[in-house]
């Protein structure tokens, strides 16, 4: 099938490389001129796990191309996949400024049938009005030509982002249209073929869905949150407490860590958007108020440990910083919790090294050159001669640090873990003071 993707970020790269690997010609089209580049150059604007030798070897097979040229693009797919991105706007409300613009520059060029696919996270009623665009266009052009409009949330994650798409748990499909939902079959029908997962749907029901999916999770994150903040206060060990949940059926395992607050691209903007609408529409969801509260109260509950330990004073003081992206296995830092805990201890007078294993270039195009964040080559060296370490991202390659070894070369023996990594017992055996989210 010819397909194109219109915006070619972490959802349009993605997918637009995932449909090339089974035997699609994927036309890639973004608007940032300087990402088409990269990619034409052979290289990945973003990281994520895989995903490079993906596209050079569809790039090498003729199936995955990259362009800035909008007639190009819209002239290529039947299928036309809008990922573009849908940014909070000043009321927490979802920009559909991207989106609307995407679905115009459809409805000025075609000249067939197109299925138009919103991809992006959009609020309910958003097909309505990307229908309305494109009729608009068409009109004014004064010409009839046939399209559907169909809606497609994504709900892959970053870090996992093509096992997620190769294999998904559900394809949900909202559409009201014969000719685009035996389209959408087609096209996924490579995606699951041990059984079903496409679930058909009216397209409002699809619209929601997305965000009550991202909803739900970002309740379970506030809840865990605010539980490890209770066992703090009554000598409870969280750890203890999720495993007795997680082994009901009823709650599961996922998502039931506590740490230092969700971030990320999706919850923070997605809970926002979705009490928007539901405000708007006078049924404001008072659980999601409480979760998004929490969540912003939790980004700084280590800066709180410290301070309790430090005082407010922070003047002097320099801390090793392990992790800056929002969560393993991505560069991504939108909203990341690190970024509210440097500015945190940066205003008390304190220095920060940090260490990421992929997020310092990120950081450094976000920070700037500045004297109070300098990064460190390796986990050990931004330890060394700090006043305390604090773990903010939980990748790998901290799960087992030589505590004798962070002993020696912190200033004090200080561990500040944001993420509940490490056993506490193992830590303080170790000569360490260990401070975590809700552990004894
Ligand atoms: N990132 C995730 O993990 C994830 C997961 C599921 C769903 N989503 C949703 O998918 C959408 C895209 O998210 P993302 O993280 O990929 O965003 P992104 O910012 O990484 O990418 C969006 C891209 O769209 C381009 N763009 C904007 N307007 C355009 C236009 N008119 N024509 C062509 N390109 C245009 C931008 O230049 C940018 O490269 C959002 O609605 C998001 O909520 C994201």
């Amino acid at each position: 099938m010819k397909i194109t993707m219109i915006g070619t970020g972490y959802v349009g790269l993605v997918t637009g490389t995932c449909l090339a690997e089974v035997g699609n010609n994927v036309l890639c089209l973004d608007v940032d001129a300087r990402k088409i580049e990269i990619l034409n150059q052979g290289g990945v604007p973003i990281h994520e796990p895989g995903l490079a030798a993906m596209i050079a070897r569809n790039v090498a097979a003729g199936r995955l191309r990259f362009t800035t040229d909008r007639n190009a693009a819209v002239a290529h797919g039947v299928l036309q996949f809008i990922a573009v991105g849908t940014p909070p706007d000043e009321d927490g409300s979802a920009d559909m400024q991207y989106v609307l613009a995407a679905a115009r520059d459809i409805g000025r060029r075609m000249v067939d049938f197109k299925v138009i696919i919103d991809k992006s996270t959009v609020p309910v009623g958003t097909a309505d009005r990307v229908r309305e665009a494109i009729a608009e266009e068409l009109e004014s052009r004064g010409v009839t030509v046939p399209f559907a409009v169909v809606s497609n949330p994504e709900f892959l994650k970053e870090g996992a982002a093509i096992e997620d798409f190769m294999k998904p748990d559900r394809i949900v499909v909202g559409a009201d249209d014969d000719r685009a939902i035996a389209a959408m079959r087609a096209v996924y029908a490579p995606f699951q073929r041990n059984h079903e997962r496409l679930l058909v749907m009216d397209v409002r029901s699809a619209e929601l869905t997305k965000y009550a999916a991202n909803a739900m999770l970002a309740t379970r994150i506030s809840f865990m949150n605010e539980l490890a903040n209770l066992a703090d206060a009554l000598g409870a060990d969280i750890e203890h407490v999720r495993q007795g949940i997680g082994s009901d059926p009823r709650i599961g395992w996922q998502f039931l860590y506590p740490g230092v607050g969700y971030g990320g691209s999706c919850f923070p903007k997605d809970v926002k958007a979705l009490q928007h609408t539901a405000t708007q529409l006078g049924r404001p969801l008072g659980i999601l108020g409480a979760v998004e509260a929490a969540n912003e109260r939790q980004k700084l509950r280590l800066v709180e440990k410290i301070v309790g330990r430090f005082g407010e004073d922070l003047a002097g003081r320099r801390f090793a910083l392990w992790g800056l992206a929002f969560k393993p296995n991505t560069d991504d830092m939108r909203e990341a919790p690190a970024l509210e805990i440097i500015a945190a201890l940066v205003a008390r007078g304190a220095t920060v090294v940090a260490y990421d294993p992929v997020a310092m270039p990120e950081s450094k195009r976000i920070f700037g050159d500045v004297p109070w964040l300098t990064y460190a080559a390796l986990p050990m060296d931004a330890v060394a001669g700090a006043d305390a370490l604090v773990v903010v991202t939980e990748w790998k390659e901290f799960r087992s640090p030589d505590f004798a070894a962070l002993r020696v070369a912190l200033k004090e023996p200080l561990v500040f873990d944001g993420r509940n990594l490490y056993e506490p017992a193992l830590v303080r055996a170790a000569g360490l003071e260990y401070f975590s989210i809700g552990r004894r």
